[in-house]
């Protein structure tokens, strides 16, 4: 094969991206992976999921030490927060992990070349910066993830009224944030600056925070960060934004009403969508739906032939994991493999404290498409491990077929519910039953036994709950 043609070339390096092109030089294609940032790692190892979970796991401390340090006889004197040194960490871990993958990319016989690619025709890629070339490819993959949403309404100008971009990078706690939609962006990141001091208010459209979680859940999740200090107005339609001497006033429809809210800074955090412009898809004949997302079969084919699409930029939920699913799934299907991505049991986590995590069918969501269930419900409170760690607040629920005990949903809002909703998904992954969970053996103390006696509790057997 002549030095730049491919059998592979991969359009964006973050997740979905980088770990298409690993599987598919792994499975002996020929593969190029192109990207614009000068590091890979995409949103999520740059600017999205691995910088705000070093901020949050540094404010966390910060918070335990703050308001319960002398409970567990830890005497700190005056506690100080260095918000320059806070960063620097942060920005240690980032370069840390993009070197990392940079080396690995390399080591698996991954050609990088470092641009912006544009789509000519399914067989050729032109790349424009550094690493000025023409590729010729037998197979394309867009990769090209998603960038924050804006409002109409409310012009970003990255210093008052910013996204997830700036809010990762303040140079200081801002004395009044303002954050609009009550999501996972606006939820981990205002948590960040309530721990580290700011005012912190969040308006929601919907009824309620953390919506795509059952409402017990995210009812609780709200009661446990309004006991924390963050302040919520849910269905709150924000229409606007005013900036005066750096200061902002908010307006948004309140029950009818029009209010203001001020602010120093605003963090507008009301979604993402795919970035598909200058990649020349419309030439190429890549189709687009209704929301700008390419158009993909379950496949991951677009409308044209050797043209595939994954991650973000494509339907579905914004996850880094379900966007390395893909670029797995899309390589062994280039290769000749059955690649297949279960979409019934992704995880989805909002890392607040306590972390919020589900994976399969919801109560709310079981009740409207009318199957029935039986849930099983156990808290924290009732869990030595939790106890011992000062983390009691939350709640496990375990949510199985009525008629078949099959294992159809988790949702946890509790310490580490992140790490141990795979013990879930693994089970529903191979169509466990909830008597399945409930009988594997859980390490004792740990939180995650929470997750067996919910279990327990479908069959109201728990064995440490009345
Ligand atoms: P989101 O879709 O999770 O939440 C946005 C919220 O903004 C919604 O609740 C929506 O009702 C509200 N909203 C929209 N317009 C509004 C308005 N005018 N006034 C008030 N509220 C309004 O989006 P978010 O948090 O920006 O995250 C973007 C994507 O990134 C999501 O797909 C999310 O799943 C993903 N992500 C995942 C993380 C994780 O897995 N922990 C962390 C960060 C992001």
């Amino acid at each position: 094969m002549a030095e730049n043609s491919f059998d592979v070339t991969v359009i964006g390096a973050g997740p979905g991206g980088y770990v298409a092109a690993i599987r598919a030089s792994q499975l002996g294609l020929k593969t190029a992976l192109v990207e614009k940032r000068e590091t890979l790692g995409g949103t999520c190892l740059n600017i999205g999921c691995i910088p705000s979970k070093a901020l949050l796991h540094s404010t966390e401390i910060y918070e335990f030490l703050r308001e319960k340090g002398a409970d567990h006889g830890i005497k700190t004197g005056s506690l100080k927060i260095d918000v320059g040194a806070l960063m620097k960490k942060k920005d240690a871990v980032v370069e840390n992990l993009v070197k990392g993958v940079a080396t690995l990319v390399s080591k698996k016989g991954v050609t990088v070349f470092q641009g912006a690619a544009r789509i000519k025709d399914a067989n050729t890629v032109e790349v424009d910066g550094p690493d000025k070339a023409t590729l010729e490819t037998r197979n394309i993959v867009i990769a090209t993830g998603s960038r924050v949403s804006e409002l109409p309404s409310l012009k970003i100008d990255g210093k008052t009224v910013v996204t997830s971009d700036d809010a990762i990078a303040f140079d200081k706690t801002p004395g009044k944030l303002v954050v609009v939609g009550g999501g996972a962006i606006g939820l981990e990141l205002g948590a960040v600056w309530s721990r580290l001091g700011s005012e912190v208010t969040v308006l929601e459209f919907l009824p309620r925070i953390a919506a795509g979680f059952d409402t017990d859940i995210s009812r609780m999740l709200e009661r446990i960060l309004k006991k924390r200090g963050m302040n919520f107005v849910t269905g709150a339609k924000v229409t606007g934004a005013e900036t005066r001497k750096g200061k902002v006033t908010v307006t948004a429809e309140h029950n009818g009403d029009q209010k203001t809210y001020e602010a120093d800074k605003v963090l507008v955090a009301v979604g993402r969508r795919p970035c598909t412009e200058g990649l020349g898809l419309e030439d190429a004949g890549v189709e687009l739906d209704d929301r700008k997302r390419v158009k993909t079969d379950n496949h991951f084919r677009t409308s044209v032939k050797n043209i595939y699409a994954i991650g973000d930029v494509i339907a579905g939920p914004m996850l880094a994991h379900k966007a390395e699913e893909e670029g797995v799934a899309v390589a062994e299907i280039l290769a000749g493999k059955p690649g297949h991505v279960n979409y019934d049991v992704i995880p989805n986590v909002i890392y607040t404290d306590p972390e919020v995590a589900s994976a399969g069918l919801g109560e709310d969501h079981a009740k409207e498409k009318e199957i029935k269930v039986n849930v099983g419900k156990f808290p924290l409170s009732a869990n030595g491990r939790a106890l011992a760690m000062d983390a009691t607040e939350g709640l496990v629920k375990v949510i199985a077929c009525a008629e078949t005990d099959r294992l159809l949903g988790v949702q946890i809002l509790g310490r580490n519910a992140s790490e141990f909703i795979s013990g879930a998904v693994a089970h529903m992954e191979y169509g466990g039953s909830a008597e399945d969970l409930a009988r594997t053996v859980h390490a004792h103390p740990t939180i995650s036994e929470t997750l067996k006696e919910a279990a327990l509790a479908v069959d109201k057997r728990a064995i440490h709950s009345l």
